[in-house]
C-alpha cells in the first residue's frame, strides 16, 4: 500500500459527488475500450478523479503538471491500474517527450490542465474524439491560435458558471484567507485590507475578508465591478489611493504589474501581500527584489526593505498563495469535488456522445452544470 494510500482514502470520504457518478460508471462502463491521455496535478482529490475513470472501464496514461505531482499518490494510482510515465525531478524536455508519448498513443480522449497535451495532439494529427480542458488560460490559447484547426470538441471546465461560483468565488476565497491567516498568524479584524479585482475569486476573497473582521476596500478597474462591489457594501477606491493605507494588500486579476513597484514603495510600513491570480506577474516582485532586497521572515514570508526606510512583506514571493505557501493545499475537498464532477461527466458526454456535440472549445454543456447543481445540494442534507 502506498503512504497516500490514507490520505486518499480520507479525500474520497468527502467526496461525495464523485461516489455517486463513480456508482453509476461501475454499471454503465461509459468509457470501454478507451484511454484517457490525462495531464492534470496529481494529488490526492485528482486520484479520487482517477479511480472515477477507472471505474467507468478506461484506461488512464497520464502524467501530472510541472513541479506539484506527489510521488505518493502516483505509487497509489499505479497499484488501482492507471499508467504514469512521469518520474520525478523531471526536466522540460523530459516532459515535452512525455507530452509527445501519451499524443503518440493515440488516447480517444484527452484531459488537459493548460492545452499543452491537446496542442501536441493537434502537432502531431492524432486527434481524439473529444478533449476536456480545465482552465481558462488554456481555452484562451485553443481559442486565440487553433481556433479553426480544432476537428473535434474541447469542452472548457472553467467556463462552467458552476464552478466560477463554487470553485473561484468560494473555494478561493476561503482558501486565499486560510493560508494567509495561517502562514502569517496575524489577526485580520480591523485590518485595512485591499483587493485588488472584484472578479470572481475577488468577489469571494473580499467576501471572506470581511467575514473574518477585516475593512475591505476594492481596487477595480471596470466600473461596473466597481459599482457591484459598492453595491456589495465594501468601499472602493483608486490603486494610488489606497496604497497610502492599506495593511493587507491582495490581487486576483489575471493581469500582470497590478502592483507595480512604484505603488509598493507609498504603502505604509509593515504591509503585507499576497496574489491569489494565476500568474506570479501580478506583484512586480523582480523590482522589489532587485531595489529592496529579500530577507525571509518566517516561512512563505519575505521581508523587502524599501529605501525610504519601510519595509514591506510578500507571501509566497507573490506566486499563488493558497497553494505556493509552504503547505498550501488549495481549495477544499468538497469544491473540488464538484470541479471534477463536471471533468467527470464531461468526459463522458464525450465518450458516449461525441458526434452531436460541436468541434472546438465549449461551454459544459446546461444539462450536465443543472444536474450537478442538483446533486451537490442534495449532498449537503
Ligand atoms: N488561486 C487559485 O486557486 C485560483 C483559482 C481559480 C482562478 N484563479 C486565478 O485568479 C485570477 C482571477 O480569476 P477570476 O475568475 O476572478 O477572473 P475574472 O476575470 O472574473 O476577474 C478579474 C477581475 O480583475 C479586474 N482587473 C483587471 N486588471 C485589474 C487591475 N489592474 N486592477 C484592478 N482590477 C483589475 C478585472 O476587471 C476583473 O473584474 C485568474 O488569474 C485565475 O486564473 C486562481
Amino acid at each position: 500500500m502506498s503512504t497516500a494510500t490514507p490520505r486518499i482514502d480520507w479525500t474520497r470520504r468527502h467526496m461525495p459527488l464523485l461516489a455517486g457518478i463513480r456508482e453509476r460508471f461501475v454499471e454503465t462502463k461509459p468509457f470501454d475500450g478507451m484511454t484517457i491521455g490525462f495531464r492534470i496535478h496529481l494529488e490526492p482529490k485528482t486520484a479520487v478523479l482517477v479511480e472515477t475513470l477507472l471505474a467507468g472501464g478506461a484506461d488512464i496514461l497520464a502524467i501530472g503538471n510541472q513541479g506539484t505531482t506527489q510521488f505518493d499518490t502516483v505509487e497509489h494510482l499505479i497499484d488501482a491500474g492507471a499508467v504514469i510515465i512521469e518520474k520525478p525531478g523531471e526536466s522540460k524536455d523530459d516532459i515535452r517527450a512525455n507530452l509527445a508519448t501519451i499524443a503518440a498513443a493515440k488516447p480517444e480522449i484527452v484531459l488537459d490542465n493548460g492545452a499543452e497535451l491537446i496542442v501536441r495532439c493537434l502537432e502531431e494529427d492524432n486527434h481524439p474524439i473529444g478533449a476536456t480542458e480545465e482552465t481558462t488560460s488554456g481555452a484562451i490559447l485553443l481559442r486565440e491560435q487553433y481556433q479553426e484547426r480544432i476537428p473535434f470538441p474541447v469542452i472548457v471546465i472553467n467556463d462552467s458558471p458552476l464552478k466560477a461560483i463554487v470553485e473561484n468565488k468560494h473555494g478561493v476565497g476561503e482558501s486565499t484567507l486560510d493560508e494567509i491567516v495561517r502562514t502569517t498568524n496575524v489577526m485580520l479584524h480591523r485590518k485595512r485590507f485591499v483587493m485588488f479585482g472584484y472578479g470572481w475569486c475577488g468577489r469571494g476573497i473580499a467576501m471572506y475578508a470581511r467575514d473574518r473582521g477585516a475593512d475591505v476596500t476594492v481596487v477595480e478597474i471596470d466600473p461596473i465591478k466597481a459599482l457591484e462591489a459598492a453595491m456589495d457594501g465594501f468601499s472602493t477606491d483608486t490603486a494610488e489611493s489606497a496604497a497610502q493605507y492599506g495593511q493587507v494588500f491582495v490581487t486576483a486579476t489575471g493581469r500582470g504589474n497590478v502592483i507595480p513597484y512604484e505603488l509598493i514603495e507609498a504603502m505604509p510600513d509593515g504591509a503585507i501581500l499576497a496574489n491569489a491570480g494565476h500568474v506570479d506577474t501580478e506583484i512586480d516582485i523582480p523590482t522589489l527584489h532587485e531595489r529592496a532586497g529579500r530577507i525571509e521572515s518566517t516561512t512563505s514570508v519575505t521581508r523587502h526593505d524599501l529605501p525610504s526606510g519601510r519595509s514591506v512583506f510578500v507571501l509566497s514571493d507573490g506566486q499563488m498563495v493558497n497553494l505556493a505557501v509552504e503547505g498550501g493545499r488549495g481549495n477544499s475537498i468538497e469544491i473540488m469535488d464538484l470541479g471534477f464532477m463536471l471533468q467527470a461527466m464531461s468526459l463522458e458526454r464525450i465518450a458516449t456522445g461525441a458526434a452531436d456535440l460541436v468541434p472546438g472549445p465549449q461551454p459544459v454543456p446546461a444539462d450536465i452544470n443543472d444536474s450537478i447543481a442538483v446533486a451537490m445540494l442534495a449532498s449537503f442534507d
